[in-house]
């Protein structure tokens, strides 16, 4: 069951009408009216991956009331890593003082965040832990291209967080479904700066190390994958949508998420939406919507919300979890 949840995202705010002053050919209609985004946080000079998943790591800790030694497992989704090699997770794991907990890190892009709380409910599931923090997070900023007008003015940066303990058979996750399709990689991914194109003048020069995305395409397969996944997890946990108190779907654009709902047949009054002010913020999207849904009064003891993933792999999942 999810014992307490929290966020952080960087203090400075990117309005989409400041595009322009950086020399990008856009404009706050066209991005509004194509992704539904207003504004996103974006890291400073001196904030890091790790500052704000600590950060949103002592929030979701003070929610449940679990100390940094109580912890089991930490588990951090993310695509954006403050160093490569080693794990985000253990970086976490030494600013939060978690001596006890073992660290990983999911690579799953968008996706994270929902793999790493379905990994964290098997490992509790077979006995190995008792209390697992999962955190999705991401700097964005640091790795997309600012001079693609494609991409720079989706992504935002962010990290949510969530304590997970063993659950009784009434709460938890009801339902759970993971997919992924490696042989689609091509149309989201960073193509070079990696083991097999190690990092060069050239590459830097032409940007072929940060994120590239054909986003028609990747557009569709987030549709096609993301409803289908609705319909996997409501058939697994034997509900029907009307049975779904919230859905909280990854916060790419406005238009999947509603082109989603009206798939799974969920009103957008039950859909969390906060992509307007925060942008796609990848593995960080949904743990943070969750944190604010609950704020919000919008999830209580009982509340069933259905979770949602698509990312870059392609990967994608869905959860449904009773609260
Ligand atoms: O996190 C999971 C992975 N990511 C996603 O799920 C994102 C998926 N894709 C999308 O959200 C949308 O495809 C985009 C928002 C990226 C683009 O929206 P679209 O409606 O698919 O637009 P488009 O790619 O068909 O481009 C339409 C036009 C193009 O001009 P031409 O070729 O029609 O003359 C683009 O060059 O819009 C142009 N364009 C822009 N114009 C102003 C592209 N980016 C911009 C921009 N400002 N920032």
């Amino acid at each position: 069951m999810v014992a307490g949840t929290g966020y952080a995202v960087p203090k400075r705010v990117f309005r989409n009408d400041e595009f322009a002053s950086i020399g990008i050919d856009t404009d706050d209609a066209w991005i509004r009216e194509r992704t539904g985004i207003r504004e996103r946080h974006i890291a400073g000079p001196g904030e890091t991956l790790t500052s704000i998943c600590t950060e949103a790591a002592h929030n979701a800790m003070a929610a449940a009331g679990v100390s940094a030694a109580e912890l089991d497992m930490i588990i951090v989704g993310t695509c954006s890593p403050d160093r490569l090699l080693p794990s985000a997770s253990v970086e976490l794991q030494a600013a939060l003082g978690a001596s006890r907990a073992v660290a990983f890190d999911v690579g799953a892009a968008c996706s994270g965040w929902l793999y790493g709380m379905q990994v964290a409910e098997a490992m509790m599931a077979a006995g190995s832990v008792e209390t697992v923090l999962v955190v999705g997070a991401e700097l964005l900023s640091r790795i997309v291209n600012w001079k693609d007008r494609n991409t720079c003015v989706l992504f935002g940066d962010g990290a949510g967080a969530t304590i997970v303990k063993r659950s009784t058979k009434q709460r938890g996750i009801l339902a759970s479904y993971m997919r992924s399709d490696g042989t689609l990689a091509d149309l989201l991914d960073r193509p070079k700066g990696g083991a097999a194109y190690p990092m060069t003048a050239e590459i830097l020069a032409e940007g072929s190390h940060l994120v590239h995305m054909r986003g028609r395409e990747v557009f569709k397969n987030a549709v096609r994958s993301m409803a289908d996944a609705c319909d996997r997890a409501l058939d697994l946990a034997k509900l029907s949508s009307s049975d779904i108190d919230l859905l909280i779907p990854h916060q790419a654009n406005v238009r999947i998420i509603e082109a989603t709902a009206k798939h799974a047949n969920v009103p957008m009054e039950k859909v969390f939406v906060n992509v307007d002010r925060f942008g796609n913020t990848s593995a960080a999207s949904i743990p943070i919507a969750l944190d604010e849904a609950i704020a919000q009064g919008r999830v209580k003891d009982g509340t069933i919300v259905m979770f949602v993933a698509f990312g870059a792999g392609f990967t994608w999942g869905s959860m449904v979890v009773r609260f």
